[in-house]
């Protein structure tokens, strides 16, 4: 059986209260509507979040592993292309179609939000804020195994519907049986896929955790382990494998995502083990550092796929040119993390709601000026690549 995880911040546990704020008296709508409105960029949402966040969580969100290399090549990559942009296409503002289908089924935009652990470090209703939001602006809700809110808790902050879906990100536990009951569980509560995320048999070396206090909070999934003080991610489970992941497959008929996959031979390999759809990712760059950029991952994971799954990927966007140039380089949808955290720290609903407005017009307006109006003729050939 593996080691237990043991780099995330521990301490205090008050599941009721938003421990992760340094100002927990007034941890939402401080930013009010109308300033919200005046932030037009996630960078001007994540400063202001960088200001509400007690250190020790803004070290987990923020961080990445050892050098932070892969952290910041997320981001490099996409700057470090250019487009390849032809004018007078006749394409208005009017004529654009953000709709695409995600595991055949159809979808009113190509935009997710990532499966990240303990959305309540940054509000104190957590998940269900965020997962509202997703499910008005039409994004996939990704929901993690580390959820503060329990996986039945999030589909109702989605009634009536979420035309974007659900899905439910499993990391795998020590305990089979529990596993196998998050995702009969899932199932159960209307989530239209399983991603099973295997890039981390073992936390990343974060510098930053391993030096800070932190604060921890209980799952809404899990029972506790050990004492309640249960760390963020202190779980055991048992080898991974692509063994495990036949066994995991027959639990339930949701369709199955490889989440983490950088290299074209293990997105073959998912296929091969009958995944609907890998997801390229380094985790945010919080796993094994020095891999690279999730976008320079994509192209090869795409053309090893081929249309036999879909490809997603997560990892550094923050801009809507990076939503386009993903998909371009052949991603079927781009899943956001860290961007949603930030709007839920300074505004709860609206502040999320927010996140996703400017993603969504700054991809519009790329796409005009591209002169693309659908996302499926978003090609390879729009991107110049990488000259380093
Ligand atoms: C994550 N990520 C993550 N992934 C996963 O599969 N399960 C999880 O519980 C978590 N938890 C988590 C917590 C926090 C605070 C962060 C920032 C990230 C990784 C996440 O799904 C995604 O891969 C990255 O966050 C994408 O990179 P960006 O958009 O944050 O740059
Ligand atoms: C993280 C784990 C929980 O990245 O996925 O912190």
């Amino acid at each position: 059986m593996g080691e237990a995880n043991s780099a995330a911040p521990a301490g205090p546990v008050d599941p009721a209260s938003p421990v992760g704020l340094a100002d927990p008296a007034s941890p939402v709508g401080a930013v009010s509507p109308v300033g919200l409105a005046g932030l037009v960029t996630l960078a001007e949402i994540e400063a202001i979040a960088r200001t509400r966040l007690l250190p020790g969580v803004l070290d987990y969100v923020a961080g990445g592993s050892w050098d932070e290399t892969t952290l910041a090549d997320n981001g490099a990559a996409f700057r470090r292309r250019q487009f390849r942009a032809s004018v007078l296409s006749g394409v208005m503002a009017a004529d654009l179609d953000l709709s695409t289908t995600v595991l055949g089924r159809p979808v009113p935009t190509p935009f997710g939000v990532a499966p990240m652990a303990q959305f309540g470090f940054c509000h104190p209703d957590a998940e269900l804020p965020a997962a509202a939001a997703a499910a008005t602006a039409g994004w996939t809700f990704a929901l993690s195994t580390l959820s503060t809110r329990s996986i039945e808790e999030v589909a109702r902050a989605c009634a009536p519907g979420s035309p974007g879906g659900r899905w439910f990100q499993l990391y795998i536990q020590d305990d089979l049986g529990v596993s196998r009951s998050l995702v009969e569980r899932a199932e159960a509560a209307g989530y239209s896929a399983l991603v099973i995320t295997v890039d981390l048999p073992v936390i990343g070396y974060r510098d930053r955790d391993l030096r800070g206090t932190g604060l921890a909070l209980r799952y809404g999934n899990l029972p506790p382990v050990g004492d309640a003080t249960t760390t963020t991610i202190g779980r055991r489970h048992p080898p991974l494998t692509w063994d495990l992941i036949d066994q995991v497959r027959t639990w339930s008929s949701l369709p199955v995502l490889i989440k983490g996959i950088l290299v074209p031979e293990d997105a073959r390999l998912a296929v091969e083990h009958g995944a609907a759809g890998v997801v390229v990712s380094n985790h945010g760059g919080r796993q094994l550092d020095r891999v690279p950029a999730a976008l320079d991952a994509l192209p090869g994971v795409v053309a090893a796929v081929g249309d036999r799954a879909d490809v997603y990927m997560d990892g550094g966007v923050r801009r809507g040119l990076d939503v386009v140039m993903a998909l371009a380089l052949g991603a079927r949808a781009v899943f956001v993390g860290r961007p949603v955290l930030y709007g839920l720290t300074i505004g709860g609903e609206a502040g999320v709601a927010r996140v996703m407005e400017i993603l969504r017009r700054e991809t519009e307006r790329a796409m005009v000026l591209l002169g693309v109006a659908r996302v499926a003729d978003l090609r390879p050939d729009l991107v110049l690549e990488a000259r380093w």
